[in-house]
Protein backbone atom coordinates (compact mmCIF):
# COMPACT_ATOMS: atom_id res chain seq x y z
CA UNK A 1 0.00 0.00 0.00
CA UNK A 2 2.69 2.54 1.19
CA UNK A 3 4.90 1.26 -1.95
CA UNK A 4 1.87 2.25 -4.21
CA UNK A 5 1.19 5.36 -3.26
CA UNK A 6 4.65 6.30 -2.93
CA UNK A 7 5.12 5.41 -6.43
CA UNK A 8 1.84 7.09 -7.29
CA UNK A 9 2.52 10.19 -5.60
CA UNK A 10 5.84 9.93 -7.75
CA UNK A 11 4.59 9.60 -11.49
CA UNK A 12 2.11 12.14 -10.48
CA UNK A 13 4.67 14.91 -8.97
CA UNK A 14 6.76 14.33 -12.35
CA UNK A 15 3.43 14.44 -14.37
CA UNK A 16 2.77 17.61 -12.56
CA UNK A 17 6.19 18.61 -13.59
CA UNK A 18 6.42 18.08 -16.94
CA UNK A 19 2.98 19.98 -17.41
CA UNK A 20 4.03 22.93 -15.39
CA UNK A 21 7.33 22.81 -17.67
CA UNK A 22 5.43 22.65 -20.84
CA UNK A 23 3.29 25.65 -19.67
CA UNK A 24 6.25 27.42 -18.82
CA UNK A 25 8.07 26.82 -21.74
CA UNK A 26 4.56 27.22 -23.74
CA UNK A 27 4.09 30.95 -22.26
CA UNK A 28 8.08 31.80 -23.04
CA UNK A 29 7.87 30.17 -26.43
CA UNK A 30 4.32 32.88 -26.49
CA UNK A 31 6.06 35.90 -24.55
CA UNK A 32 9.28 35.62 -26.64
CA UNK A 33 7.62 35.34 -29.64
CA UNK A 34 4.08 36.59 -30.25
CA UNK A 35 3.38 40.04 -29.85
CA UNK A 36 0.18 41.39 -29.10
CA UNK A 37 -0.85 44.69 -30.87
CA UNK A 38 -4.17 45.90 -29.99
CA UNK A 39 -5.96 48.74 -31.72
CA UNK A 40 -9.29 50.06 -30.64
CA UNK A 41 -12.44 50.81 -33.59
CA UNK A 42 -16.28 50.82 -34.76
CA UNK A 43 -17.99 47.90 -34.71
CA UNK A 44 -19.25 48.10 -38.01
CA UNK A 45 -15.78 48.18 -39.75
CA UNK A 46 -14.20 45.83 -37.13
CA UNK A 47 -16.33 43.32 -38.82
CA UNK A 48 -14.74 44.75 -42.44
CA UNK A 49 -11.50 44.24 -41.34
CA UNK A 50 -11.51 40.91 -40.62
CA UNK A 51 -9.81 39.57 -43.76
CA UNK A 52 -7.22 42.06 -43.61
CA UNK A 53 -6.74 41.04 -40.06
CA UNK A 54 -6.37 37.73 -41.18
CA UNK A 55 -3.70 38.19 -43.84
CA UNK A 56 -1.89 39.90 -41.47
CA UNK A 57 -1.45 37.32 -39.34
CA UNK A 58 -0.69 34.86 -41.49
CA UNK A 59 2.25 36.98 -42.65
CA UNK A 60 3.10 37.83 -39.28
CA UNK A 61 3.12 34.47 -37.32
CA UNK A 62 4.69 36.62 -34.44
CA UNK A 63 2.18 39.21 -33.88
CA UNK A 64 -1.51 38.58 -32.79
CA UNK A 65 -3.12 41.48 -34.35
CA UNK A 66 -6.61 42.12 -31.67
CA UNK A 67 -9.09 44.36 -33.18
CA UNK A 68 -11.55 45.81 -29.87
CA UNK A 69 -14.78 46.84 -30.91
CA UNK A 70 -16.31 49.98 -29.68
CA UNK A 71 -19.38 52.03 -30.66
CA UNK A 72 -20.34 53.45 -34.16
CA UNK A 73 -20.15 56.90 -33.31
CA UNK A 74 -16.89 58.56 -33.94
CA UNK A 75 -16.38 60.73 -30.98
CA UNK A 76 -17.66 57.60 -28.42
CA UNK A 77 -14.87 55.77 -29.74
CA UNK A 78 -12.93 58.69 -28.98
CA UNK A 79 -13.90 59.29 -25.45
CA UNK A 80 -13.04 55.29 -24.92
CA UNK A 81 -9.35 56.38 -26.28
CA UNK A 82 -9.16 59.52 -24.42
CA UNK A 83 -10.26 57.83 -20.92
CA UNK A 84 -7.86 55.11 -21.76
CA UNK A 85 -4.94 57.55 -21.91
CA UNK A 86 -6.53 60.26 -19.11
CA UNK A 87 -5.82 57.00 -16.74
CA UNK A 88 -2.75 55.72 -17.55
CA UNK A 89 -1.91 52.69 -18.85
CA UNK A 90 -3.62 51.99 -22.29
CA UNK A 91 -4.54 48.83 -23.36
CA UNK A 92 -3.96 50.02 -26.66
CA UNK A 93 -0.63 49.80 -29.36
CA UNK A 94 -2.17 51.77 -32.07
CA UNK A 95 -5.00 54.57 -32.51
CA UNK A 96 -7.47 53.53 -35.40
CA UNK A 97 -8.06 57.52 -35.73
CA UNK A 98 -10.60 59.94 -37.51
CA UNK A 99 -8.92 63.09 -39.04
CA UNK A 100 -10.52 65.57 -36.82
CA UNK A 101 -8.75 63.39 -33.59
CA UNK A 102 -4.98 64.60 -34.78
CA UNK A 103 -4.37 67.85 -33.50
CA UNK A 104 -5.55 66.92 -29.95
CA UNK A 105 -4.39 63.20 -29.25
CA UNK A 106 -0.87 64.72 -30.85
CA UNK A 107 -1.13 67.54 -28.27
CA UNK A 108 -2.12 65.99 -25.84
CA UNK A 109 1.45 63.73 -26.21
CA UNK A 110 -0.75 60.58 -26.58
CA UNK A 111 1.13 59.57 -30.07
CA UNK A 112 3.91 58.70 -31.39
CA UNK A 113 5.77 60.46 -33.90
CA UNK A 114 5.41 58.79 -37.21
CA UNK A 115 8.30 61.35 -39.43
CA UNK A 116 11.17 58.99 -39.00
CA UNK A 117 9.78 55.85 -39.73
CA UNK A 118 8.71 57.33 -43.41
CA UNK A 119 9.96 59.09 -46.19
CA UNK A 120 8.66 62.02 -48.08
CA UNK A 121 8.40 59.72 -51.14
CA UNK A 122 6.37 56.97 -49.83
CA UNK A 123 3.99 60.19 -48.41
CA UNK A 124 3.43 61.60 -51.72
CA UNK A 125 1.97 58.29 -52.69
CA UNK A 126 -1.21 59.34 -50.95
CA UNK A 127 -3.92 62.37 -51.11
CA UNK A 128 -2.32 65.27 -49.81
CA UNK A 129 -5.15 66.24 -47.45
CA UNK A 130 -5.17 62.73 -45.94
CA UNK A 131 -1.45 63.25 -44.90
CA UNK A 132 -1.72 66.74 -43.88
CA UNK A 133 -4.88 65.64 -41.47
CA UNK A 134 -2.06 63.30 -39.84
CA UNK A 135 0.35 66.46 -39.22
CA UNK A 136 0.73 68.40 -36.13
CA UNK A 137 3.67 71.63 -35.25
CA UNK A 138 5.31 69.89 -37.50
CA UNK A 139 5.43 66.04 -37.28
CA UNK A 140 3.46 63.16 -38.72
CA UNK A 141 1.03 61.09 -36.23
CA UNK A 142 -1.14 59.12 -38.46
CA UNK A 143 -0.37 56.99 -41.60
CA UNK A 144 -3.80 57.67 -43.70
CA UNK A 145 -5.67 53.95 -44.39
CA UNK A 146 -8.95 55.24 -46.23
CA UNK A 147 -10.03 58.53 -47.28
CA UNK A 148 -13.52 59.70 -47.20
CA UNK A 149 -15.66 62.67 -48.03
CA UNK A 150 -19.38 63.87 -47.96
CA UNK A 151 -21.54 63.44 -50.45
CA UNK A 152 -24.92 63.77 -52.04
CA UNK A 153 -26.56 60.53 -53.23
CA UNK A 154 -29.60 60.85 -55.31
CA UNK A 155 -32.45 58.34 -57.25
CA UNK A 156 -30.98 58.56 -60.64
CA UNK A 157 -34.15 56.18 -62.04
CA UNK A 158 -36.71 58.96 -60.35
CA UNK A 159 -35.33 61.89 -61.07
CA UNK A 160 -34.48 60.79 -64.86
CA UNK A 161 -38.26 59.82 -65.03
CA UNK A 162 -39.47 63.05 -63.69
CA UNK A 163 -37.11 65.00 -66.28
CA UNK A 164 -35.08 66.15 -63.54
CA UNK A 165 -31.40 67.13 -63.59
CA UNK A 166 -29.51 66.72 -60.45
CA UNK A 167 -29.91 69.80 -58.15
CA UNK A 168 -26.95 71.81 -57.78
CA UNK A 169 -28.51 74.20 -55.17
CA UNK A 170 -30.25 73.71 -52.02
CA UNK A 171 -33.85 75.44 -53.56
CA UNK A 172 -33.68 72.97 -56.23
CA UNK A 173 -33.28 70.30 -54.21
CA UNK A 174 -36.45 71.30 -52.33
CA UNK A 175 -38.57 71.78 -55.18
CA UNK A 176 -37.50 68.73 -56.52
CA UNK A 177 -38.17 66.63 -53.43
CA UNK A 178 -41.52 68.86 -52.97
CA UNK A 179 -42.75 67.95 -56.55
CA UNK A 180 -42.08 64.42 -56.22
CA UNK A 181 -43.51 64.12 -52.86
CA UNK A 182 -46.77 65.66 -53.80
CA UNK A 183 -47.06 63.24 -56.61
CA UNK A 184 -46.52 60.59 -54.73
CA UNK A 185 -43.03 59.10 -56.46
CA UNK A 186 -41.46 59.40 -53.22
CA UNK A 187 -42.32 59.65 -49.08
CA UNK A 188 -39.66 61.83 -48.34
CA UNK A 189 -37.11 64.06 -50.08
CA UNK A 190 -33.37 63.97 -48.17
CA UNK A 191 -32.33 62.61 -44.94
CA UNK A 192 -28.77 63.91 -43.45
CA UNK A 193 -27.32 63.50 -40.05
CA UNK A 194 -29.15 65.41 -37.74
CA UNK A 195 -28.40 63.95 -34.66
CA UNK A 196 -26.11 65.34 -31.57
CA UNK A 197 -22.67 63.64 -32.52
CA UNK A 198 -19.53 64.17 -34.63
CA UNK A 199 -21.24 63.33 -37.50
CA UNK A 200 -24.01 66.35 -37.31
CA UNK A 201 -20.47 68.69 -37.21
CA UNK A 202 -19.10 67.27 -39.71
CA UNK A 203 -22.20 67.16 -42.50
CA UNK A 204 -22.91 71.35 -41.18
CA UNK A 205 -19.79 71.58 -42.39
CA UNK A 206 -21.06 71.36 -45.91
CA UNK A 207 -23.82 73.43 -45.09
CA UNK A 208 -21.63 76.29 -43.69
CA UNK A 209 -19.97 75.81 -46.70
CA UNK A 210 -22.63 75.68 -49.32
CA UNK A 211 -23.89 79.01 -47.78
CA UNK A 212 -21.03 81.06 -47.87
CA UNK A 213 -19.95 80.41 -44.17
CA UNK A 214 -16.94 79.19 -42.07
CA UNK A 215 -16.50 78.09 -38.98
CA UNK A 216 -13.07 78.41 -36.98
CA UNK A 217 -10.03 79.70 -38.93
CA UNK A 218 -7.40 77.83 -37.94
CA UNK A 219 -5.14 80.66 -38.12
CA UNK A 220 -6.65 83.82 -36.84
CA UNK A 221 -8.76 81.42 -34.73
CA UNK A 222 -11.82 83.83 -35.57
CA UNK A 223 -14.92 82.57 -35.42
CA UNK A 224 -17.52 82.57 -38.49
CA UNK A 225 -20.96 80.54 -36.98
CA UNK A 226 -22.97 83.47 -36.22
CA UNK A 227 -22.39 85.13 -39.98
CA UNK A 228 -25.13 85.20 -41.99
CA UNK A 229 -23.84 82.49 -44.24
CA UNK A 230 -24.17 80.51 -41.18
CA UNK A 231 -27.43 81.53 -39.78
CA UNK A 232 -28.96 81.16 -43.17
CA UNK A 233 -27.49 77.17 -43.40
CA UNK A 234 -29.02 76.37 -40.07
CA UNK A 235 -32.69 78.03 -41.53
CA UNK A 236 -32.27 75.83 -44.50
CA UNK A 237 -31.70 72.27 -42.51
CA UNK A 238 -35.01 73.58 -40.29
CA UNK A 239 -36.69 74.34 -43.43
CA UNK A 240 -36.01 70.46 -44.74
CA UNK A 241 -38.25 69.40 -41.58
CA UNK A 242 -40.32 71.89 -41.65
CA UNK A 243 -41.83 71.75 -45.08
CA UNK A 244 -41.73 67.83 -44.63
CA UNK A 245 -38.41 67.18 -47.02
CA UNK A 246 -36.91 65.48 -44.38
CA UNK A 247 -38.62 63.17 -41.66
CA UNK A 248 -38.66 65.08 -38.02
CA UNK A 249 -36.74 61.89 -37.18
CA UNK A 250 -33.22 62.98 -38.81
CA UNK A 251 -32.79 64.95 -35.48
CA UNK A 252 -32.18 61.52 -34.01
CA UNK A 253 -30.29 59.78 -36.95
CA UNK A 254 -26.49 59.19 -37.92
CA UNK A 255 -25.25 57.49 -41.05
CA UNK A 256 -26.23 53.52 -40.44
CA UNK A 257 -29.95 55.22 -39.61
CA UNK A 258 -30.28 57.76 -42.89
CA UNK A 259 -28.99 54.71 -44.96
CA UNK A 260 -30.95 52.40 -44.04
CA UNK A 261 -33.75 54.65 -44.96
CA UNK A 262 -32.65 56.05 -48.34
CA UNK A 263 -32.20 52.10 -48.90
CA UNK A 264 -35.76 51.18 -48.43
CA UNK A 265 -36.45 53.19 -51.67
CA UNK A 266 -39.17 55.81 -50.32
CA UNK A 267 -36.29 58.72 -50.22
CA UNK A 268 -35.05 60.57 -52.85
CA UNK A 269 -31.61 62.53 -51.30
CA UNK A 270 -29.10 61.00 -48.73
CA UNK A 271 -26.22 63.08 -47.46
CA UNK A 272 -23.59 60.01 -46.42
CA UNK A 273 -20.05 58.96 -46.89
CA UNK A 274 -19.09 57.07 -49.69
CA UNK A 275 -19.16 54.22 -48.00
CA UNK A 276 -23.18 53.59 -48.47
CA UNK A 277 -22.39 52.85 -52.25
CA UNK A 278 -21.67 49.26 -51.59
CA UNK A 279 -24.35 49.24 -49.32
CA UNK A 280 -26.98 50.81 -51.71
CA UNK A 281 -25.77 48.59 -54.67
CA UNK A 282 -25.94 44.98 -53.19
CA UNK A 283 -28.02 42.29 -53.88
CA UNK A 284 -31.44 42.64 -52.07
CA UNK A 285 -30.91 46.16 -52.37
CA UNK A 286 -34.50 48.05 -53.46
CA UNK A 287 -32.51 50.71 -55.09
CA UNK A 288 -29.49 48.78 -56.34
CA UNK A 289 -28.32 50.28 -59.84
CA UNK A 290 -30.89 52.96 -59.08
CA UNK A 291 -28.26 55.79 -57.56
CA UNK A 292 -25.75 58.23 -58.30
CA UNK A 293 -23.52 60.70 -56.44
CA UNK A 294 -22.76 64.17 -56.66
CA UNK A 295 -21.06 66.98 -54.92
CA UNK A 296 -23.17 68.72 -52.08
CA UNK A 297 -25.68 71.23 -53.45
CA UNK A 298 -24.68 74.82 -52.17
CA UNK A 299 -26.87 78.25 -52.12
CA UNK A 300 -27.26 79.56 -55.65
CA UNK A 301 -24.08 81.58 -56.46
CA UNK A 302 -22.03 79.67 -53.79
CA UNK A 303 -19.59 76.58 -54.28
CA UNK A 304 -20.23 73.48 -53.01
CA UNK A 305 -18.01 71.49 -50.11
CA UNK A 306 -17.37 68.08 -48.77
CA UNK A 307 -16.22 67.71 -45.75
CA UNK A 308 -13.07 65.72 -45.23
CA UNK A 309 -13.32 62.86 -43.21
CA UNK A 310 -11.01 59.82 -43.21
CA UNK A 311 -9.13 57.47 -40.75
CA UNK A 312 -5.67 56.50 -40.38
CA UNK A 313 -3.28 54.87 -38.15
CA UNK A 314 -1.38 56.61 -35.18
CA UNK A 315 0.77 54.68 -32.78
CA UNK A 316 0.77 54.91 -29.06
CA UNK A 317 3.11 56.63 -27.47
CA UNK A 318 3.69 54.20 -24.77
CA UNK A 319 3.28 51.22 -26.61
CA UNK A 320 5.67 48.50 -25.69
CA UNK A 321 5.87 47.03 -29.11
CA UNK A 322 6.48 50.19 -31.31
CA UNK A 323 8.52 48.15 -34.19
CA UNK A 324 5.50 45.22 -33.99
CA UNK A 325 3.37 48.45 -33.80
CA UNK A 326 4.73 49.96 -36.77
CA UNK A 327 4.19 46.62 -39.20
CA UNK A 328 1.01 46.56 -38.88
CA UNK A 329 0.56 50.20 -39.43
CA UNK A 330 2.83 49.58 -42.82
CA UNK A 331 0.31 46.28 -44.25
CA UNK A 332 -2.58 47.84 -43.23
CA UNK A 333 -1.92 51.28 -44.99
CA UNK A 334 -0.35 49.61 -48.13
CA UNK A 335 -1.16 49.66 -51.28
CA UNK A 336 -2.64 45.41 -51.63
CA UNK A 337 -4.27 45.88 -48.21
CA UNK A 338 -6.21 49.25 -49.32
CA UNK A 339 -6.86 47.53 -52.79
CA UNK A 340 -8.64 44.14 -51.19
CA UNK A 341 -10.52 46.67 -48.18
CA UNK A 342 -11.86 49.14 -50.83
CA UNK A 343 -12.70 45.98 -53.39
CA UNK A 344 -14.36 44.48 -50.50
CA UNK A 345 -16.04 47.39 -48.78
CA UNK A 346 -16.47 50.47 -51.14
CA UNK A 347 -14.41 53.00 -48.74
CA UNK A 348 -12.42 54.88 -50.38
CA UNK A 349 -8.15 54.37 -50.72
CA UNK A 350 -5.71 56.73 -49.43
CA UNK A 351 -3.40 55.96 -52.10
CA UNK A 352 -3.51 58.19 -55.16
CA UNK A 353 -2.88 54.87 -57.35
CA UNK A 354 -5.60 52.99 -56.46
CA UNK A 355 -8.67 55.05 -57.86
CA UNK A 356 -7.25 54.88 -61.42
CA UNK A 357 -7.05 51.00 -60.55
CA UNK A 358 -8.51 48.26 -63.25
CA UNK A 359 -9.53 46.45 -60.87
CA UNK A 360 -10.90 48.91 -58.57
CA UNK A 361 -12.32 51.23 -61.68
CA UNK A 362 -14.48 48.12 -63.01
CA UNK A 363 -15.79 47.59 -59.89
CA UNK A 364 -16.62 50.91 -58.98
CA UNK A 365 -17.88 52.60 -62.20
CA UNK A 366 -18.58 56.13 -59.97
CA UNK A 367 -14.80 56.55 -58.91
CA UNK A 368 -14.39 59.29 -61.22
CA UNK A 369 -16.91 61.55 -59.80
CA UNK A 370 -15.75 60.42 -56.11
CA UNK A 371 -12.45 62.11 -56.98
CA UNK A 372 -14.40 65.55 -58.12
CA UNK A 373 -15.79 65.01 -54.31
CA UNK A 374 -12.85 64.72 -52.73
CA UNK A 375 -11.16 67.22 -54.73
CA UNK A 376 -13.74 69.76 -52.69
CA UNK A 377 -13.21 68.77 -49.68
CA UNK A 378 -13.53 71.24 -46.94
CA UNK A 379 -11.37 70.51 -43.49
CA UNK A 380 -13.38 70.32 -40.13
CA UNK A 381 -10.83 73.19 -38.35
CA UNK A 382 -7.24 71.79 -37.61
CA UNK A 383 -7.00 72.81 -34.21
CA UNK A 384 -6.32 70.81 -30.54
CA UNK A 385 -9.12 71.80 -29.37
CA UNK A 386 -11.44 70.45 -31.70
CA UNK A 387 -13.59 68.44 -29.85
CA UNK A 388 -14.82 71.02 -27.38
CA UNK A 389 -15.44 73.14 -30.06
CA UNK A 390 -17.37 70.73 -32.52
CA UNK A 391 -19.34 69.58 -29.09
CA UNK A 392 -20.76 73.47 -28.56
CA UNK A 393 -21.61 73.46 -32.44
CA UNK A 394 -23.42 70.34 -31.96
CA UNK A 395 -25.33 70.93 -28.80
CA UNK A 396 -26.68 74.41 -30.29
CA UNK A 397 -27.35 72.91 -34.06
CA UNK A 398 -28.92 70.51 -32.10
CA UNK A 399 -31.08 72.91 -30.20
CA UNK A 400 -32.29 74.41 -33.08
CA UNK A 401 -32.80 71.42 -35.25
CA UNK A 402 -35.21 70.30 -32.80
CA UNK A 403 -36.79 74.25 -32.34
CA UNK A 404 -36.36 74.70 -28.82
CA UNK A 405 -34.38 78.07 -30.02
CA UNK A 406 -34.25 79.86 -32.91
CA UNK A 407 -31.37 79.57 -35.46
CA UNK A 408 -30.12 82.86 -34.52
CA UNK A 409 -29.97 82.42 -31.05
CA UNK A 410 -28.35 79.11 -31.33
CA UNK A 411 -25.66 80.31 -33.64
CA UNK A 412 -24.85 83.43 -31.62
CA UNK A 413 -24.43 81.73 -28.45
CA UNK A 414 -22.44 78.92 -30.29
CA UNK A 415 -20.32 81.80 -31.89
CA UNK A 416 -20.13 83.13 -28.19
CA UNK A 417 -18.62 79.63 -26.27
CA UNK A 418 -16.63 78.70 -28.74
CA UNK A 419 -14.74 82.18 -28.71
CA UNK A 420 -14.61 81.86 -24.79
CA UNK A 421 -12.93 78.48 -25.37
CA UNK A 422 -10.09 79.84 -28.04
CA UNK A 423 -9.77 82.97 -25.71
CA UNK A 424 -10.73 85.13 -28.77
CA UNK A 425 -13.97 86.95 -26.76
C1 LIG B 1 -16.88 59.44 -41.12
C2 LIG B 1 -15.67 60.32 -41.44
C3 LIG B 1 -15.16 60.97 -40.20
C4 LIG B 1 -16.27 61.72 -39.51
C5 LIG B 1 -17.42 60.79 -39.19
C6 LIG B 1 -18.60 61.56 -38.61
O1 LIG B 1 -16.47 58.33 -40.41
O2 LIG B 1 -14.65 59.59 -42.05
O3 LIG B 1 -14.08 61.84 -40.51
O4 LIG B 1 -15.82 62.36 -38.34
O5 LIG B 1 -17.84 60.13 -40.36
O6 LIG B 1 -19.64 60.72 -38.27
Amino acid sequence: MKSFWSKSGLYGLLALLSAASILLFKNAARTQETVTIKVLMQALEAAQWEPLVEEFEAQNPDIDLEIVEGPNATNLVEDLYTSSFLLGDSPYDLVYMDIVWTPKFAAAGWLADLSDRVSDESLGQFLPGDVNGGRYNGNLYRIPFRSDAGMLYYRQDLLAQAGYQPPQTTQELMAISQDLQDRDVVEWGYVWQGKQYEGLAAMFVEVLHGFGGFWIDPDTKEVGLDGEGAIAGVEFLRETIDSGVSPGGVTTYQEEETRRFFQNGTTLFLRNWPYVWRFANEDGSQIAGKVAIKPMVAAPGESSGATQGGWGLGMVKTTEHPDEAWRVIEFITSEAAQKQFVLATGYVPSRRSLFTDPQIVAEYSHYPQLLQVQETAVLRPPIAQYAQASDILQRYLSAALTDRITPEEAMEAAADETRRLLGTN
